[in-house]
Protein backbone atom coordinates (compact mmCIF):
# COMPACT_ATOMS: atom_id res chain seq x y z
CA UNK A 1 0.00 0.00 0.00
CA UNK A 2 1.19 3.54 -1.43
CA UNK A 3 0.15 6.63 -0.08
CA UNK A 4 -3.09 7.97 -1.15
CA UNK A 5 -3.49 4.55 -3.70
CA UNK A 6 -6.55 2.15 -3.32
CA UNK A 7 -5.70 -0.64 -0.93
CA UNK A 8 -7.99 -3.63 -0.93
CA UNK A 9 -10.51 -3.82 1.84
CA UNK A 10 -9.19 -7.12 2.65
CA UNK A 11 -5.23 -5.96 2.83
CA UNK A 12 -3.55 -8.35 4.21
CA UNK A 13 -5.67 -10.71 3.64
CA UNK A 14 -8.78 -9.86 5.60
CA UNK A 15 -7.37 -12.81 7.78
CA UNK A 16 -8.95 -13.21 11.27
CA UNK A 17 -6.16 -13.34 13.91
CA UNK A 18 -6.01 -16.29 15.93
CA UNK A 19 -3.87 -16.64 19.26
CA UNK A 20 -5.79 -13.93 21.05
CA UNK A 21 -8.42 -13.53 23.59
CA UNK A 22 -11.48 -12.53 22.42
CA UNK A 23 -15.01 -11.95 24.56
CA UNK A 24 -16.86 -14.21 23.59
CA UNK A 25 -20.01 -13.58 26.27
CA UNK A 26 -21.14 -11.00 28.83
CA UNK A 27 -21.23 -12.26 32.22
CA UNK A 28 -24.63 -11.81 32.31
CA UNK A 29 -25.62 -13.73 29.47
CA UNK A 30 -24.29 -17.33 31.59
CA UNK A 31 -26.82 -18.63 33.76
CA UNK A 32 -26.62 -21.34 36.46
CA UNK A 33 -25.71 -24.74 34.96
CA UNK A 34 -27.11 -23.43 31.85
CA UNK A 35 -25.27 -23.78 28.35
CA UNK A 36 -24.68 -21.00 26.55
CA UNK A 37 -24.33 -20.30 22.42
CA UNK A 38 -21.63 -17.70 21.03
CA UNK A 39 -19.97 -17.71 17.61
CA UNK A 40 -16.00 -16.38 17.52
CA UNK A 41 -14.10 -16.16 14.56
CA UNK A 42 -16.50 -17.95 12.77
CA UNK A 43 -16.63 -20.91 15.22
CA UNK A 44 -19.23 -22.14 16.96
CA UNK A 45 -18.44 -21.71 20.93
CA UNK A 46 -20.40 -23.75 23.82
CA UNK A 47 -19.95 -21.74 27.46
CA UNK A 48 -20.38 -22.81 30.69
CA UNK A 49 -19.45 -22.65 34.21
CA UNK A 50 -18.19 -25.76 35.94
CA UNK A 51 -19.70 -26.70 39.46
CA UNK A 52 -17.22 -24.45 41.12
CA UNK A 53 -17.57 -21.79 39.04
CA UNK A 54 -14.89 -22.01 36.58
CA UNK A 55 -16.03 -20.98 33.07
CA UNK A 56 -15.14 -23.47 29.71
CA UNK A 57 -15.48 -23.49 26.30
CA UNK A 58 -16.25 -26.18 23.90
CA UNK A 59 -16.44 -26.10 20.06
CA UNK A 60 -19.97 -26.45 19.70
CA UNK A 61 -19.80 -29.76 17.27
CA UNK A 62 -19.88 -33.32 18.62
CA UNK A 63 -16.34 -35.19 17.48
CA UNK A 64 -19.14 -38.08 17.04
CA UNK A 65 -21.35 -36.53 13.75
CA UNK A 66 -21.19 -32.93 14.59
CA UNK A 67 -24.64 -32.60 16.69
CA UNK A 68 -24.21 -28.92 18.63
CA UNK A 69 -23.12 -30.15 22.25
CA UNK A 70 -25.12 -26.74 23.20
CA UNK A 71 -28.41 -29.30 23.10
CA UNK A 72 -26.96 -31.14 25.65
CA UNK A 73 -26.88 -31.80 29.27
CA UNK A 74 -24.47 -30.26 31.56
CA UNK A 75 -24.03 -31.97 34.81
CA UNK A 76 -21.21 -29.60 36.33
CA UNK A 77 -18.47 -31.27 35.19
CA UNK A 78 -19.07 -33.12 31.77
CA UNK A 79 -21.44 -32.18 28.97
CA UNK A 80 -23.05 -35.02 27.47
CA UNK A 81 -24.29 -35.02 23.40
CA UNK A 82 -28.09 -35.35 23.09
CA UNK A 83 -27.78 -37.58 19.76
CA UNK A 84 -25.85 -40.36 20.79
CA UNK A 85 -25.08 -39.77 24.85
CA UNK A 86 -21.17 -39.12 24.23
CA UNK A 87 -20.16 -37.37 27.50
CA UNK A 88 -17.47 -34.63 27.16
CA UNK A 89 -14.89 -33.45 30.00
CA UNK A 90 -16.19 -29.53 30.29
CA UNK A 91 -12.48 -27.65 30.45
CA UNK A 92 -10.71 -30.40 28.05
CA UNK A 93 -13.12 -31.86 26.23
CA UNK A 94 -11.71 -35.29 26.45
CA UNK A 95 -14.24 -37.99 25.76
CA UNK A 96 -14.94 -39.82 29.07
CA UNK A 97 -18.35 -42.28 28.35
CA UNK A 98 -19.58 -43.44 25.06
CA UNK A 99 -22.84 -45.40 26.01
CA UNK A 100 -22.74 -47.63 22.96
CA UNK A 101 -19.50 -49.27 23.72
CA UNK A 102 -19.81 -53.05 25.29
CA UNK A 103 -17.31 -54.19 27.97
CA UNK A 104 -14.82 -56.08 26.08
CA UNK A 105 -14.28 -52.57 23.62
CA UNK A 106 -11.33 -52.05 22.53
CA UNK A 107 -12.06 -48.39 21.88
CA UNK A 108 -10.17 -46.07 24.11
CA UNK A 109 -12.61 -43.56 24.37
CA UNK A 110 -10.07 -40.93 25.98
CA UNK A 111 -8.30 -40.51 22.69
CA UNK A 112 -11.10 -38.89 21.25
CA UNK A 113 -11.83 -34.94 22.03
CA UNK A 114 -13.91 -32.02 21.15
CA UNK A 115 -12.45 -28.78 20.45
CA UNK A 116 -11.69 -26.91 23.63
CA UNK A 117 -10.31 -23.36 24.15
CA UNK A 118 -8.83 -21.54 27.24
CA UNK A 119 -11.65 -19.44 29.26
CA UNK A 120 -11.62 -17.04 31.63
CA UNK A 121 -14.06 -14.47 33.19
CA UNK A 122 -13.06 -10.62 33.47
CA UNK A 123 -14.37 -7.10 33.78
CA UNK A 124 -18.08 -9.09 32.87
CA UNK A 125 -16.83 -10.98 30.22
CA UNK A 126 -16.41 -14.42 29.49
CA UNK A 127 -13.18 -14.36 27.59
CA UNK A 128 -12.10 -17.42 25.07
CA UNK A 129 -8.55 -17.71 23.55
CA UNK A 130 -8.77 -18.68 20.23
CA UNK A 131 -6.36 -20.88 19.42
CA UNK A 132 -7.10 -22.40 16.08
CA UNK A 133 -10.42 -23.16 14.42
CA UNK A 134 -10.72 -27.08 15.67
CA UNK A 135 -9.89 -26.33 19.14
CA UNK A 136 -6.83 -28.47 19.41
CA UNK A 137 -5.02 -28.81 22.34
CA UNK A 138 -1.49 -27.97 21.96
CA UNK A 139 1.15 -29.85 22.83
CA UNK A 140 4.39 -28.85 24.47
CA UNK A 141 6.55 -29.58 21.77
CA UNK A 142 4.14 -26.87 19.65
CA UNK A 143 4.86 -24.01 22.27
CA UNK A 144 7.44 -21.46 23.25
CA UNK A 145 8.56 -21.22 19.85
CA UNK A 146 9.72 -17.03 18.30
CA UNK A 147 6.31 -15.76 17.90
CA UNK A 148 4.43 -18.82 19.55
CA UNK A 149 0.37 -17.57 19.50
CA UNK A 150 -0.74 -20.63 21.09
CA UNK A 151 0.21 -20.20 25.21
CA UNK A 152 -2.46 -17.92 25.93
CA UNK A 153 -1.02 -14.59 27.09
CA UNK A 154 -3.14 -12.63 30.37
CA UNK A 155 -6.72 -12.18 29.35
CA UNK A 156 -7.16 -8.41 28.84
CA UNK A 157 -7.72 -6.32 31.80
CA UNK A 158 -9.94 -3.13 31.86
CA UNK A 159 -7.28 -0.61 33.53
CA UNK A 160 -8.61 1.09 37.23
CA UNK A 161 -6.74 3.56 39.01
CA UNK A 162 -8.52 3.53 42.83
CA UNK A 163 -10.41 0.66 44.75
CA UNK A 164 -14.16 2.52 44.15
CA UNK A 165 -15.84 3.15 40.71
CA UNK A 166 -18.72 2.65 38.67
CA UNK A 167 -19.01 0.61 35.45
CA UNK A 168 -21.24 0.32 32.52
CA UNK A 169 -21.34 -1.76 29.40
CA UNK A 170 -22.44 -1.27 26.11
CA UNK A 171 -22.75 -3.73 22.53
CA UNK A 172 -23.60 -3.45 19.16
CA UNK A 173 -23.38 -5.78 15.89
CA UNK A 174 -21.61 -4.24 13.10
CA UNK A 175 -22.66 -5.96 10.06
CA UNK A 176 -19.26 -5.96 8.23
CA UNK A 177 -15.71 -7.94 8.32
CA UNK A 178 -13.45 -7.15 10.85
CA UNK A 179 -11.08 -4.46 9.00
CA UNK A 180 -13.73 -2.39 8.42
CA UNK A 181 -15.00 -2.59 11.76
CA UNK A 182 -11.49 -1.14 13.36
CA UNK A 183 -10.12 1.17 10.99
CA UNK A 184 -13.78 2.54 11.57
CA UNK A 185 -13.00 2.52 15.42
CA UNK A 186 -9.71 4.36 14.64
CA UNK A 187 -10.85 7.05 12.10
CA UNK A 188 -10.56 10.76 13.39
CA UNK A 189 -12.23 12.13 9.86
CA UNK A 190 -16.02 10.77 10.54
CA UNK A 191 -16.65 12.53 13.64
CA UNK A 192 -18.06 16.16 12.55
CA UNK A 193 -20.03 14.54 9.40
CA UNK A 194 -21.33 11.33 11.05
CA UNK A 195 -21.12 12.33 15.00
CA UNK A 196 -23.08 15.69 14.48
CA UNK A 197 -24.86 16.52 17.52
CA UNK A 198 -25.09 20.48 18.67
CA UNK A 199 -23.52 19.89 21.96
CA UNK A 200 -20.78 17.92 20.70
CA UNK A 201 -19.51 19.00 17.50
CA UNK A 202 -21.07 20.22 13.45
CA UNK A 203 -19.02 20.16 10.00
CA UNK A 204 -18.48 23.62 10.82
CA UNK A 205 -16.19 23.11 14.22
CA UNK A 206 -13.44 21.18 12.20
CA UNK A 207 -10.46 22.50 12.84
CA UNK A 208 -6.44 21.52 12.84
CA UNK A 209 -5.37 18.62 14.53
CA UNK A 210 -2.26 17.05 15.78
CA UNK A 211 -1.23 14.28 18.05
CA UNK A 212 1.57 12.76 19.27
CA UNK A 213 1.98 8.95 18.47
CA UNK A 214 4.53 6.37 19.84
CA UNK A 215 4.80 2.48 19.37
CA UNK A 216 3.78 0.11 22.16
CA UNK A 217 3.90 -3.39 21.85
CA UNK A 218 1.72 -4.71 19.18
CA UNK A 219 0.31 -1.16 18.59
CA UNK A 220 0.12 1.86 18.65
CA UNK A 221 -0.58 4.75 21.23
CA UNK A 222 -1.30 8.29 20.87
CA UNK A 223 0.79 10.28 23.60
CA UNK A 224 -1.39 12.12 26.97
CA UNK A 225 -2.71 15.31 25.27
CA UNK A 226 -5.28 17.03 26.33
CA UNK A 227 -8.36 16.24 24.87
CA UNK A 228 -10.36 17.80 22.05
CA UNK A 229 -10.97 21.93 22.78
CA UNK A 230 -14.47 21.27 20.53
CA UNK A 231 -15.93 17.80 22.78
CA UNK A 232 -18.29 19.49 25.04
CA UNK A 233 -17.83 16.31 27.91
CA UNK A 234 -14.41 17.16 28.84
CA UNK A 235 -14.98 20.86 28.72
CA UNK A 236 -18.04 19.58 31.45
CA UNK A 237 -15.49 17.25 32.98
CA UNK A 238 -12.80 20.71 33.38
CA UNK A 239 -15.79 22.30 34.91
CA UNK A 240 -16.51 19.65 37.52
CA UNK A 241 -12.92 18.76 38.39
CA UNK A 242 -11.41 21.86 38.18
CA UNK A 243 -8.11 20.85 36.95
CA UNK A 244 -7.01 20.16 33.35
CA UNK A 245 -7.87 16.94 31.54
CA UNK A 246 -5.47 14.56 29.77
CA UNK A 247 -6.45 11.88 27.40
CA UNK A 248 -4.18 8.64 26.16
CA UNK A 249 -5.64 6.02 23.66
CA UNK A 250 -4.17 3.02 22.67
CA UNK A 251 -4.52 0.55 19.93
CA UNK A 252 -3.41 -3.14 20.22
CA UNK A 253 -3.77 -5.77 18.36
CA UNK A 254 -6.16 -7.85 17.39
CA UNK A 255 -8.64 -5.62 18.23
CA UNK A 256 -9.01 -3.38 21.36
CA UNK A 257 -8.67 0.25 21.82
CA UNK A 258 -7.84 1.81 25.22
CA UNK A 259 -8.79 5.09 26.34
CA UNK A 260 -8.21 6.96 29.60
CA UNK A 261 -8.95 10.04 30.53
CA UNK A 262 -7.41 11.54 33.65
CA UNK A 263 -7.71 15.00 35.37
CA UNK A 264 -6.42 15.28 38.88
CA UNK A 265 -7.62 12.12 40.86
CA UNK A 266 -10.48 11.69 38.84
CA UNK A 267 -10.05 9.30 36.38
CA UNK A 268 -12.46 7.63 33.15
CA UNK A 269 -10.87 3.91 31.74
CA UNK A 270 -12.53 2.56 28.42
CA UNK A 271 -11.93 -0.48 26.06
CA UNK A 272 -13.19 -0.63 22.97
CA UNK A 273 -13.43 -4.31 21.23
CA UNK A 274 -14.46 -5.31 18.09
CA UNK A 275 -14.51 -9.14 17.95
CA UNK A 276 -14.98 -11.30 14.51
CA UNK A 277 -17.92 -12.98 14.98
CA UNK A 278 -18.05 -14.28 11.46
CA UNK A 279 -16.45 -13.22 8.36
CA UNK A 280 -18.98 -10.50 7.50
CA UNK A 281 -20.58 -9.37 10.88
CA UNK A 282 -18.75 -7.90 14.07
CA UNK A 283 -19.73 -7.16 17.58
CA UNK A 284 -18.64 -3.98 19.42
CA UNK A 285 -18.36 -4.56 22.98
CA UNK A 286 -17.62 -1.30 25.28
CA UNK A 287 -16.44 -1.24 28.87
CA UNK A 288 -16.08 1.57 30.95
CA UNK A 289 -15.21 2.08 34.53
CA UNK A 290 -14.86 5.81 36.51
CA UNK A 291 -14.63 7.26 39.43
CA UNK A 292 -16.02 10.80 38.34
CA UNK A 293 -18.34 12.10 40.34
CA UNK A 294 -20.24 9.14 41.82
CA UNK A 295 -23.24 10.92 43.44
CA UNK A 296 -23.54 12.98 40.59
CA UNK A 297 -24.34 10.42 37.01
CA UNK A 298 -22.80 12.74 34.50
CA UNK A 299 -20.64 10.19 33.15
CA UNK A 300 -23.03 7.71 33.86
CA UNK A 301 -25.65 9.97 31.25
CA UNK A 302 -23.04 10.18 29.09
CA UNK A 303 -22.48 6.79 28.68
CA UNK A 304 -26.21 5.45 28.81
CA UNK A 305 -27.86 7.89 26.56
CA UNK A 306 -24.81 9.69 24.44
CA UNK A 307 -23.14 6.39 24.02
CA UNK A 308 -25.81 4.14 22.17
CA UNK A 309 -26.09 7.33 20.52
CA UNK A 310 -22.92 7.61 18.87
CA UNK A 311 -22.72 3.61 18.57
CA UNK A 312 -25.90 4.06 16.62
CA UNK A 313 -24.34 6.74 13.48
CA UNK A 314 -21.54 4.17 13.53
CA UNK A 315 -23.77 1.29 12.90
CA UNK A 316 -25.86 2.85 10.47
CA UNK A 317 -22.88 4.27 8.22
CA UNK A 318 -21.13 0.57 8.68
CA UNK A 319 -24.54 -0.81 7.05
CA UNK A 320 -24.96 1.77 4.25
CA UNK A 321 -21.08 1.52 3.68
CA UNK A 322 -22.24 -2.20 3.36
CA UNK A 323 -24.51 -1.34 0.32
CA UNK A 324 -21.09 -0.09 -1.66
CA UNK A 325 -18.41 -2.62 -0.03
CA UNK A 326 -20.89 -4.95 -1.93
CA UNK A 327 -19.65 -3.66 -5.27
CA UNK A 328 -16.24 -2.09 -4.47
CA UNK A 329 -13.77 -3.69 -2.17
CA UNK A 330 -10.91 -0.97 -2.84
CA UNK A 331 -10.55 1.75 -0.69
CA UNK A 332 -8.09 4.66 -0.21
CA UNK A 333 -6.03 5.23 2.99
CA UNK A 334 -4.88 9.14 2.45
CA UNK A 335 -2.85 11.15 4.59
CA UNK A 336 -2.43 11.58 8.34
CA UNK A 337 -5.80 11.29 8.71
CA UNK A 338 -5.83 7.31 7.71
CA UNK A 339 -2.19 6.79 9.04
CA UNK A 340 -3.87 4.98 12.09
CA UNK A 341 -5.16 2.60 9.77
CA UNK A 342 -2.56 1.84 7.91
CA UNK A 343 0.00 1.38 10.83
CA UNK A 344 -3.06 -1.30 11.72
CA UNK A 345 -2.77 -2.87 8.39
CA UNK A 346 1.47 -3.17 8.78
CA UNK A 347 1.05 -4.23 12.28
CA UNK A 348 -1.51 -7.31 11.24
CA UNK A 349 1.35 -8.64 8.11
CA UNK A 350 3.81 -8.06 10.51
CA UNK A 351 2.36 -10.28 13.28
CA UNK A 352 1.90 -12.37 10.43
CA UNK A 353 4.73 -12.63 9.24
CA UNK A 354 6.45 -13.18 12.47
CA UNK A 355 4.66 -16.17 13.33
CA UNK A 356 5.22 -17.57 10.27
CA UNK A 357 9.23 -16.71 10.26
CA UNK A 358 9.83 -16.88 13.91
CA UNK A 359 11.60 -13.41 13.91
CA UNK A 360 10.98 -10.92 16.14
CA UNK A 361 7.46 -8.82 14.91
CA UNK A 362 9.07 -5.72 12.90
CA UNK A 363 6.83 -2.83 14.21
CA UNK A 364 5.92 -0.40 11.43
CA UNK A 365 6.19 2.85 13.78
CA UNK A 366 9.41 3.60 14.30
CA UNK A 367 9.72 6.04 16.93
CA UNK A 368 7.41 9.01 18.25
CA UNK A 369 6.07 10.76 15.62
CA UNK A 370 3.39 13.71 15.22
CA UNK A 371 0.61 13.14 12.80
CA UNK A 372 -1.77 15.97 11.35
CA UNK A 373 -5.56 16.03 10.55
CA UNK A 374 -8.58 18.12 10.45
CA UNK A 375 -11.62 17.25 12.22
S1 LIG B 1 -23.33 -36.93 17.53
FE1 LIG B 1 -22.77 -36.58 19.54
S2 LIG B 1 -22.86 -38.52 20.46
FE2 LIG B 1 -23.31 -38.87 18.39
FE1 LIG C 1 -17.59 6.94 15.13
Amino acid sequence: MSEGTPAKASDPAGEMLWGFWYPALRSDQLHGRKLARAMLLDVPLVLGRDAAGKPFALRDICPHRAFPLSFGRFDGSSVECAYHGWQFDAHTGQCRHIPSLTADSKLKCERIFAGSFPCEERDGYLWAFMTNPEGRAVREAERATPGDSTTPSPVPELPTFSPGYKIAQLWAELPCGVDQAIIGLMDPAHGPFVHQAWWWRTRHSIRDKAKQFEPIPNGFRMSPHAPSANSAPYKILKLITGEPATTTIDFVLPNQRFEQIRAGRYWLSSRTTVTPIKRNLCRLDFAAAWNILPWFPIVSFIIHVLGPRFIRQDTEVIEKQGLGLKYEDRMMLVDDADRQARWYFELKSALLESRRTGEPMRHPVAGPVTLRWRS
